[in-house]
């Protein structure tokens, strides 16, 4: 008999925990910032829309014209507005500081402030998982962030001692950094709330999810801390992993092209940097969604040019952007209509064969698909446990907010019923599957693996949470566990 999945799941846990200890470090760069939480329920939503005195013509005209950018306050209600009608999470670049100022000052003054950025965010996952050491980029460094920070002590930044050597420090010990504050404003919107606006507006969201609307100079310019550039080749010699991310926060009004590609190139300089100071370094690129062509169509046009990156991580929506800017609009394009397993699975592959990949990780609700080359040099097996792990780690963080080594397993896996109810999107790849001539369905169903147009095809179905506390940050955290994991049972089958 086969291995049914909650067995599968307590295994993977107890194995991949015992061993994180083996993973040398993981560096991740280079967007950090604080994250102001606000739940704005439906009522919170139309006081707003009273208090800017906005009328609901208006606002459905703006929402359909979806414009993907906060010029003016209305704007940011017409994305919230959205998000809320559709289901779907966005973030939108606030493009002056008087916006920024006026939401902050109209916005419900009861929120939260929690660690943002990709880079913060899986900073302070992995360390909290216990890493030995975990290396964070960040170029602001003001209070309010410093103490967001786990106070574990395998943290740390890099930064310049009196002799300008590269050494690593916690960073709430950090001095000598840019101390702006951005707050990144974050509405957390909640599945079945239900809002009606004048006589002809009534939803009701579809979806747990969120609408970020961003202010950030220092981020929209993809500041590299000199500590951390001049520092690239200690920082590849002392970790498995470098995961980067924050092309999207680019303004490229502000930049202008040139600077954008400038920007764009010394990140790139960066990852070959690493590669020729570790060539077992494994460099992943995490990928956050924007409606910025210019900067997608700049990353990828170099991305296609040369290999920079072994593996990338991303959700459906990131990865219909990456397909329209790489000549497959037409698959991004059904993608972002209705993201049918058959299309997405074909949208992964695609991406992988035109980058050059070694491994493309997509995490969707309720199913998580890696596809790797058979250069990859992690094991299905492994891969698929390590799936398991981030899934379990992240169902934690969504139902308590926080990622703590003691959790629960039994009762996470009982409370989806995992072997009976099979999560939709797991299903629904199951069934398109049994179109290929070399799968079968109901091997694939209990095992999650098999080849797939050349790939290695790795998929599980993931532990779901009904109310999550917040969804922000929830696809980093799994990006970044599976990748830790991965690393940690490689390290265990090489040593045995
Ligand atoms: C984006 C946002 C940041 C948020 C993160 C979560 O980078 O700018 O505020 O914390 O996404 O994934």
């Amino acid at each position: 008999m086969s291995t049914t999945w909650s067995e599968f799941y307590k295994l993977a846990f107890q194995e991949v925990f015992k061993n994180l200890k083996l993973v040398n470090g993981i560096a991740v760069g280079l967007n950090t910032n604080v994250d102001a939480i606000y739940h704005m329920r439906s009522e919170r939503i139309v006081e707003l829309i009273h208090k800017l005195d906005i009328d609901s013509v208006s606002l459905y005209k703006k929402i359909v014209k979806w414009k993907g950018i906060i010029e003016e306050p209305d704007d940011y209600v017409a994305g919230l507005c959205g998000c809320f009608e559709k289901g779907k999470a966005s973030e939108w670049l606030i493009q002056n500081e008087d916006t920024y100022n006026f939401l902050l000052e109209n916005l419900p003054i009861d929120r939260t402030l929690r660690m943002g950025g990709q880079a913060g965010i899986m900073a302070n996952a992995l360390s909290e998982l216990g890493l030995r050491k975990v290396i964070v980029h960040s170029n602001t460094l003001p209070n309010e962030l410093k103490k967001l920070f786990t106070r574990n002590k395998n943290l740390v930044m890099p930064v310049f001692n009196k002799n300008r050597e590269v050494v690593f420090t916690h960073p709430r010990k950090v001095k000598t950094i840019d101390d702006r504050l951005y707050l990144h404003l974050i509405s957390e919107i909640h599945k079945n709330d239900g809002i009606k606006i004048g006589a002809s507006i009534e939803w009701i969201c579809p979806k747990n999810n969120r609408f970020i609307a961003t202010f950030d100079p220092p981020n929209a310019e993809l500041k590299i801390l000199d500590s951390f550039r001049e520092g690239i080749e200690l920082i590849a010699t002392s970790t498995d992993a470098i995961i980067l991310s924050g092309f999207h926060l680019l303004n490229t009004t502000e930049l202008g092209l040139e600077k954008v590609k400038e920007r764009i190139m010394a990140v790139l300089k960066l990852t070959k940097q690493a590669k020729i100071s570790n060539p077992n370094i494994l460099l992943h690129l995490e990928l956050s969604s924007t409606k910025n062509n210019v900067i997608l169509l700049e990353l990828f046009k170099l991305l296609r040019k040369d290999v920079y990156w072994d593996s990338i991580g991303c959700n459906e929506r990131e990865l219909a952007e990456v397909l329209s800017v790489i000549g497959e609009s037409k698959l991004a394009k059904e993608i972002s209509r209705e993201p049918f397993q058959k299309k997405v699975l074909d949208g992964c592959s695609k991406v992988c064969q035109k980058l050059s990949l070694k491994r493309l990780h997509l995490h969707q609700f309720g199913c998580y698909t890696v596809l790797t080359k058979d250069d990859y040099s992690i094991p299905n097996e492994l891969v698929k446990k390590s799936l398991c792990f981030a899934s379990l780690i992240t169902a934690q963080k969504a139902n308590t907010g926080k990622i703590k080594r003691d959790l629960d397993v039994d009762s996470l896996i009982s409370s989806t019923r995992i072997d009976s109810h099979l999560t939709k999107a797991y299903k629904e790849l199951v069934t398109i599957l049994k179109e290929e001539p070399d799968i079968n369905e109901d091997e694939f169903r209990t095992l999650g693996i098999a080849k797939y147009h050349g790939f290695n095809l790795i998929s599980v179905p993931t532990i779901l949470v009904d109310k999550p506390k917040f969804t922000v940050g929830l696809g980093d955290t799994i990006s970044s566990t599976t990748l830790a994991a991965e690393i940690a049972l490689k390290k265990l089958q090489s040593n045995n």
